[in-house]
């Protein structure tokens, strides 16, 4: 069973206008898989019917619907491990240090998917910076343009085997407990952080940023989106600020905009 070719093309048309996220050729595997559920809840009797409509009267919920199921969501918590220990080590002590007169630090997880990344965050201050989680002003805001993920992050419900994928499975569980055979973060952890849906198409969110984790997402961006974004982001970034991205997305980042903060962390950039 495969899709039509032309529809296959409206479907790369339509995901790269809803979210700038390319979908390769050799992707009509992907679209067939990932849309059949969506055609099967809806009543339609084929993915191509699905698309047909998605082509025609255009329904605002069935094509947003359509589009995130499109989306990579993959996620883990602590994922790239040497990344969170230097954020623990370097940067958010460094950040701390210079905040000391306001008393107040920004990070935004900006493709935070189901929570897992701004968690991290979470935890990492938790447990090496109790003071600045006690006693300042920490704002931290997990975004997504996925409704459902964002759902799914504000549940901070995970399983067995969303806790132990990740490196340090021991860490996230002090921050637990068992629910009905799931592991719900604490409460306090949950309130620590405001997840919002956010598209980047719009643009960064409003404000200043400390820090901003915009991981795993670039790869799937067009260079013209990835540019644009970037300058925007080194627009809404403190100068002494940070934007962490993925392990594999150092080379597609604008060398006249960031630089790598140390040559131990290649992941962590400094705006130029
Ligand atoms: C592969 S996950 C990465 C999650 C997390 N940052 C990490 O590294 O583990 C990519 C996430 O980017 C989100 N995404 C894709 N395009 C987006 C856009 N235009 N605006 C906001 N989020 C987007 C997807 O919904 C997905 O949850």
């Amino acid at each position: 069973m495969t899709i039509r070719r032309d529809n296959f093309q409206a479907i790369q048309t339509l995901l790269a206008e809803q979210t700038q996220n390319e979908l390769s050729d050799d992707k009509d595997y992907l679209v067939e898989t990932r849309l059949a559920p969506v055609a099967s809840t809806y009543g339609f009797p084929s993915v191509d019917a699905l698309i047909d409509r998605l082509r025609g009267t255009p329904d605002r919920q069935l094509l947003r619907t359509a589009i995130e199921a499109l989306l990579i969501h993959e996620t883990f918590f602590f994922r790239d491990p040497a990344t969170f220990q230097y954020l623990e080590e370097t940067v958010l002590p460094r950040l701390c240090q210079a905040r000391l007169a306001s008393r107040s630090l920004s990070i935004w997880s900006a493709a935070c998917s189901s929570g897992q990344e701004a968690y991290s965050i979470a935890i990492s201050l938790a447990d090496r910076m109790p003071h600045v989680v006690a006693g300042w002003n920490v704002r931290l805001v997990g975004t997504d343009a996925s409704s459902a993920m964002i759902a799914r992050a504000r549940l901070g419900t995970y399983s067995p085997l969303e806790i132990s994928r990740g490196p340090f499975a021991d860490r996230v569980l002090r921050h637990t407990r068992e629910e009905l055979g799931e592991y719900g973060l604490s409460d306090s952890l949950r309130k620590m952080i405001d997840f919002r849906e956010w598209n980047l198409t719009g643009g960064p969110l409003f404000g200043q940023w400390d820090i901003v984790f915009l991981r795993n997402v670039l790869i799937y961006f067009p260079e013209e989106f990835r540019r644009s974004l970037m300058t925007r982001l080194h627009r809404c970034l403190s100068p002494d600020g940070v934007l962490i991205v993925g392990a594999s997305e150092t080379a597609q980042l604008q060398a006249d905009l960031f630089q790598p903060l140390d040559p131990a962390c290649h992941t962590c950039l400094s705006p130029k």
